[in-house]
């Protein structure tokens, strides 16, 4: 494959226009065999997503298409099965067939195998066996991709969120932090929302907590209420280990804008964003509320729409289950309720996991399409998750589901949608389609190439190395000369760091508002944060100046801070596409 093929790939490969390419199964077959008349709940006159074919007695019928309306996409869904069951190969022909319909999809690629969706799949028997088998007339196409990377590690253009946007929630999530550090947690945040204190930053958030508990900050603290000085002492503890393990380079600027994955081609077909995370793999608390942070800053962003004839954009939300797992109850019931206000908004989410019961069942309920592949039952509790799993589906005339699920073939699933009238399709086992691109990750070099020349490589690719916001705020009112040792004594940036660069973001800065600065002189010491900040910090943010400056500029940036759920913020507009 040559790199030219990669490239011809962004400006669209479907095989065929998406209205041909379903033309073919939107007539209800005329015959009543068993396959016919399940499929003949699937068929509709609206452009549909084709999984595959109707399976009974182990026989595809090749006549039977197993479809979903595109319109009913928002109603969301869930993709499950055993490791090795074929779900990530569903993932792919799903979004192959949403970009070909010109929908962008959001794709979490775990293990690094869904990079091969750019490239035109190896023609092989197997594909082509599995594509008459089913009718599917298979071509070799590739997609139109972006990557991204949660990592350095080269795969896609590093994305990263602010602290401020990211929100105490999330934060306390994968801090891991019980319920009451939680909330004091919150309440650091709301200190630094009113204070005029953007949060870029780890190193930030660790200042402010630093100020609060230091003699300077006691009446602040007592103000706030609620936040005591033990609590705020493990938080700093808990901050200080999640930068120590890498994950500082994940927060700061410039912050991801969600709008990039809501990008089509010029000819019309959706973007694929692939967000590699295989680097991190190691952290799943961390990349999954990373998603979650994704998914809550689009619900934020996005307007209200309504029902769609094709939704703005589907979103799988792989490893669902270490969302879930350790959640609080507060944040489960947030998790629910930005899944279910999403869908008004154009965006369908389809949660991947192994099992549906790792799935709260407020969110499952809300997941009308459902791809079930096999299930492995080996020990007491897998007949337990077997037998509720087929307890979620609608009961069968054709199948016993609890004899099915566990003998189901690799790239076989069990599935219901919702039909356009909003009830569910009888459960029909299906044969998936092949993938049209490729089954494999995509070779490293080629990917490298792809990253560099991404129009996201040059917005994302680095990291803005400035003073933070924060640390404006106090070179504003210190004028360079806070405690004679100027703000560089409640510097946080190491030593040696570039001078002020600006960023993407400026207009929605204090830094901004304001006539430009002079680069603060470095700190004698590489890291302070431990020695005496908070007094520092204190100093500053308890003098007459500041708290007239905060009055003043402080005051209208917080009302810029508007918390969504999650507490999620977004400080200003951003660039729409
Ligand atoms: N729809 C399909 N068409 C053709 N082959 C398939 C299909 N689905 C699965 N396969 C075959 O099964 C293999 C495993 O599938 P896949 O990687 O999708 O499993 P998985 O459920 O994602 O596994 P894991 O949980 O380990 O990530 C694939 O490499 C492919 O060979
Ligand atoms: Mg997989």
């Amino acid at each position: 494959m040559t790199a030219g093929t990669l490239a011809g790939g962004r400006t669209g490969c479907a095989s065929r226009s998406p209205s041909a390419a379903y033309a073919a199964h939107v007539t209800t077959p005329n015959t009543t065999s068993p396959a016919d008349t399940i499929a003949a709940a699937y068929a509709t006159p609206e452009p549909a997503l084709v999984l595959g074919a109707v399976v009974v007695d182990g026989t595809a019928s090749p006549t039977s298409p197993v479809q979903v309306p595109l319109s009913m996409l928002n109603r969301h869904g869930l993709v499950a099965g055993a490791t090795g069951t074929g779900k990530t190969k569903t993932l792919q022909v799903m979004s192959e067939q949403l970009s070909a319909a010109g929908v962008p999809v959001f794709l979490a690629d775990v293990k690094g195998d869904l990079s091969g969706i750019v490239a035109p799949g190896q023609p092989s028997d197997r594909i082509t066996r599995r594509a008459a088998e089913i009718g599917d007339d298979w071509q070799p196409a590739g997609f139109p991709v972006q990557f991204l990377s949660l990592g350095d590690d080269g795969r896609g253009a590093p994305v990263r969120t602010t602290i401020t946007s990211f929100g105490p929630q999330l934060l306390a999530k994968v801090l891991g932090l019980n319920d009451v550090q939680g909330s004091s947690l919150s309440l650091v945040f709301h200190y630094a929302d009113n204070a005029g204190l953007p949060l870029l930053d780890l190193k930030d958030l660790r200042a402010v907590i630093q100020h609060l508990t230091s003699d300077a900050g006691s009446a602040e603290l007592e103000q706030l209420g609620g936040l005591s000085t033990a609590t705020a002492g493990v938080i700093l503890r808990e901050l200080i280990g999640f930068a120590d393990s890498g994950a500082d380079k994940f927060f700061g600027e410039p912050e991801l804008d969600t709008a990039e994955l809501l990008t089509t081609t010029q000819d019309g077909k959706g973007i694929v964003t692939v967000l590699e995370l295989i680097g991190v793999q190691e952290q799943p608390a961390l990349f999954s509320t990373f998603l979650m942070w994704m998914l809550a800053d689009l619900f934020h962003d996005l307007p209200e729409v309504g029902d769609l004839d094709k939704p703005k954009l589907v979103f799988f939300f792989d490893e669902a289950h270490l969302l879930f797992d350790g959640a609080s109850k507060e944040f489960l019931a947030s998790v629910a309720q930005t899944v279910r206000l999403i869908r008004s908004k154009g965006v369908g989410v389809f949660f991947v996991t192994q099992l549906p019961t790792d799935v709260p069942r407020e969110v499952l309920a809300q997941l009308g399409n459902r791809v079930q592949h096999a299930l492995r039952v080996f020990t007491p509790e897998d007949a337990k998750a077997l037998a509720s799993t087929v307890s979620t589906f609608p009961r069968s005339k054709v199948y016993d589901l609890a004899e099915l699920l566990p003998a189901l073939g690799i790239g076989e699933a069990l599935v219901t949608v919702l039909r356009e009238n909003g009830a569910p399709t009888p459960v029909a086992w299906t044969r998936l389609r092949p993938p049209r691109s490729l089954m494999a990750q995509l070779d490293a070099a080629e990917q490298s190439r792809l990253v560099a020349a991404s129009p996201l490589m040059a917005e994302y690719g680095q990291a803005i190395d400035r003073e933070s916001a924060y640390e404006r705020l106090l070179g504003r009112v210190g004028g360079g000369g806070v405690g004679g040792g100027g703000v560089g004594g409640a510097g946080t940036e190491p030593a040696g760091a570039a001078p002020a660069a600006p960023g993407p973001h400026e207009a929605g800065n204090p830094g901004a508002m304001t006539p430009p600065m002079q680069p603060p002189p470095k700190p004698a010491a590489s890291d302070d944060h431990e020695s005496g900040v908070g007094d520092k910090v204190g100093e500053v943010l308890g003098s007459p100046a500041f708290r007239a400056f905060s009055r003043s500029v402080g005051s209208a940036l917080g009302r810029e801070i508007t918390r969504s759920l999650f507490g999620t913020a977004r400080r200003s507009p951003r660039r729409r596409r």
